[in-house]
């Protein structure tokens, strides 16, 4: 039996091992997937002993993403571009190769899930944190007219263009797309689907841009779920948007991790759908 994990601070609420024991019974994988509380301090200890345990790999959530990615002797490139990992898989020789499968998921659910292309689209991503950082090569990937990045402190929402912008892996894309970073007060032009990146809705902060952002009948994407993506999705309706929150990317991630790990794709529109049922 083949052993997986999700490690965080806090993951008591994740959901990730339902996710994955559904994949695995649908594919017929013999594994098992649990919790693993890490404390705050002790990502790296709590890691390897889950490596000594014999464990084959694990997801990584808040707040150890950034140390999960430092940790790894290897790291896909998105990883690399996020400077943080979600995914951990270990070979027999402790070896850690780390990849991030957050942006592919949210790609992947707005493409198949949500039936909207990306491709040639005005695309507005608010924040400039972990969260934002992990998807903004895939979204680049997905070939929009123009992808803008705002943040509540600009600078950083700089930074994550800049290093994004000089990469070389990524050259080939801005051909064809437009990326900059903006001011969140000097938004003006409508947008197509935008994705709320940011931590606002869980502190009571307001809706971090002005309702004009949104053509009407815009994807509103929230990555929160469950109750933080209410007054997101409220607003979004009261505008003409259409709102989406981030379960599908939540299923969508993990799938990519379980294809990472087990060479399978899991049915995950399916199980993204039982999930739904489940949480209504
Ligand atoms: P995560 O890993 O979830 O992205 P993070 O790296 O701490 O967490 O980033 C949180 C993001 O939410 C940042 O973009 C942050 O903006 P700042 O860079 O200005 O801090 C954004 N954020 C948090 N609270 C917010 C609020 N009340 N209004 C607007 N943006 C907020």
């Amino acid at each position: 039996m083949d052993h997986y994990c999700v490690l965080g601070n806090p993951v008591e609420h994740s959901k990730s091992p339902a996710i994955h024991a559904r994949f695995a019974a649908l594919t017929g994988q013999v594994m098992d997937y649990r919790k693993q509380l890490a404390p705050l301090d002790g990502f790296a200890a709590t890691l390897q002993q889950w490596l000594d345990n014999g464990g084959r790999g694990c997801n990584v959530t808040v707040p150890f993403k950034f140390e999960a990615f430092q940790r790894a002797d290897t790291a896909s490139e998105r990883a690399q571009l996020a400077q943080a990992a979600n995914t951990l898989k270990f070979d027999d020789e402790g070896h850690v190769a780390a990849d991030n499968t957050d942006g592919i998921g949210l790609v992947n659910d707005i493409q198949h899930n949500a039936g909207l292309s990306l491709a040639g689209r005005d695309l507005l991503l608010i924040g400039a944190g972990g969260a934002a950082a992990g998807v903004l090569a895939p979204l680049l990937a997905a070939g929009p007219r123009r992808l803008v990045v705002v943040n509540r402190t600009p600078a950083k929402a700089m930074d994550l263009v800049a290093r994004h912008a000089s990469h070389p892996a990524l050259q080939h894309l801005l051909q064809k797309t437009e990326l900059l970073a903006q001011d969140l007060q000097g938004l003006e032009a409508d947008f197509d689907v935008i994705i709320n990146a940011t931590a606002s809705s869980l502190d009571g902060g307001a809706i971090p841009v002005h309702a004009r952002v949104l053509k009407p009948g815009a994807l509103a994407y929230d990555m929160m779920y469950g109750a933080a993506a209410q007054g997101f999705a409220d607003w979004a309706r009261a505008h003409g948007a259409v709102p989406r929150d981030g379960l599908g990317m939540l299923v969508e991630q993990a799938a990519e991790s379980f294809l990472f790990w087990r060479g399978v794709r899991p049915p995950s529109a399916q199980v993204l759908q039982e999930l739904r049922q489940a949480l209504s």
